[in-house]
């Protein structure tokens, strides 16, 4: 008898069992080599995650349109007066690289060199924390982090949300309130509160933001907010740090907090992290390998990292995660509204959630 489709039928490969330890998978991605565990992690977002950022700027707009052309040329010209004519040259180069980037440089130097003009329209600050202070942006002069505003509104209005005039708002992590300010600048009508277990940061930022109300927090929950008080919450690299468990229970503390329909934006390492830190060669093969093991299997890996700012680190280290993660462990608490691999910085995923109606 003929065997019909005998000879097209592909050779048997033998297969890995289910039960293989992380660690001999994490041996066979190690195996691919580096080229190839970029090529299977890219597989998971498209290319040009990295472009998107450029046409979406929402709060870097509204406070470059509160200054009039006389202004900038005025900031242009204290910048050539203070910096020289190289530092001008660098600053004009922007606008045709990236013109939000040189929009928000005209607005950091403005706020320090022309602060009556700048500061005053767009209520904005050149305050600075001192070294001892924590920051994750450092820069002379300073104005705080327009590209992470930029971020979460742009994240908001694809999901057709927004902040709300007289809504409440709370910036989880604050640290020094890099970003927290730029928000109470672009919507001062808005009620603003931020939090970060490290005392000084919150010291620092709650001098010189008096509008905003900064506190400091425990590193776990609860948080002093009554139950449904909030209208939504963002949460910049927060995530991105919390162990599996501790990562939950920050979730349901967020249900607990939020309004019914509220949001909350939130970035954290992803699969695109992955590919970051390999392409760059920020950590090494073998390790993003065994991340690489554990995302692909459970859709979450975590390793600890060493202690920093008198932090208890028993749930604070590295945490990698997949959508399938969110939708699968967070159920009807919360709808996933939008997602980004890589938006923030071409490397944290970028998630709005709505708070579910499901009870806690
Ligand atoms: C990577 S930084 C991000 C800071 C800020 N969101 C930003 O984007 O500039 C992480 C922040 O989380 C704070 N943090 C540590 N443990 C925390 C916890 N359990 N709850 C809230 N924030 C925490 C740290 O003190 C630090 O300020």
């Amino acid at each position: 008898m003929v065997k019909l489709f005998a000879r097209s039928r592909p050779a048997p490969v033998p297969a890995g069992r289910d039960n293989d330890s992380e660690k001999e998978i994490a041996g066979r991605f190690l195996a691919l080599g580096k080229q190839g565990m970029l090529d299977l992690m890219g597989t998971c977002f498209p290319g040009e995650v990295a472009r998107l950022i450029e046409s979406e700027w929402p709060v870097t707009q509204s406070a470059f349109e509160a200054l009039a052309p006389d202004d900038v040329s005025e900031v242009e010209a204290c910048v050539k007066k203070r910096y020289g004519a190289g530092t001008l040259a660098e600053l004009a180069a922007w606008k045709s690289k990236s013109l939000p980037h040189y929009r928000r440089e005209i607005l950091r130097y403005g706020c320090a060199l022309v602060p009556d003009v700048v500061c005053g329209k767009t209520r904005m600050s050149s305050a600075n924390p001192p070294p001892g202070v924590h920051s994750m942006m450092r820069q002379d002069p300073f104005a705080g982090d327009l590209y992470s505003g930029d971020m979460v509104l742009a994240a908001l209005n694809r999901a057709r949300s927004t902040v709300k005039a007289g809504g409440s708002y709370l910036d989880f992590g604050c640290s020094s309130a890099a970003l927290l300010r730029n928000m109470f600048a672009a919507f001062p009508e808005a009620r603003w509160n931020g939090c970060d277990p490290v005392a000084a940061a919150i010291e620092w930022a709650a001098k010189q933001f008096p509008g905003v109300n900064l506190f400091v927090s425990k590193q776990n929950p609860p948080l002093p907010f009554e139950s449904a008080s909030l209208d939504g919450a963002y949460a910049i690299s927060i995530w991105s740090h919390f162990s599996e468990r501790a990562g939950l229970e920050w979730f349901d503390e967020m249900h607990r907090i939020i309004k019914p329909g509220g949001f909350l934006v939130m970035t954290t390492h992803g699969m695109r992290s992955l590919y970051f830190y390999l392409e760059k060669e920020m950590m090494p093969p073998d390790v993003i390998a065994g991340l690489l093991a554990a995302i692909v299997g459970r859709q979450f890996a975590y390793q600890t990292i060493l202690g920093c700012d008198g932090l208890d680190m028993t749930d604070w280290g590295n945490a990698f995660f997949r959508p399938e993660w969110v939708v699968r462990r967070l159920g009807l608490k919360w709808n996933v509204l939008d997602f980004k691999p890589g938006l923030n910085q071409c490397n944290q995923d970028v998630y709005v959630l709505e708070r579910g109606a499901a009870a806690g």
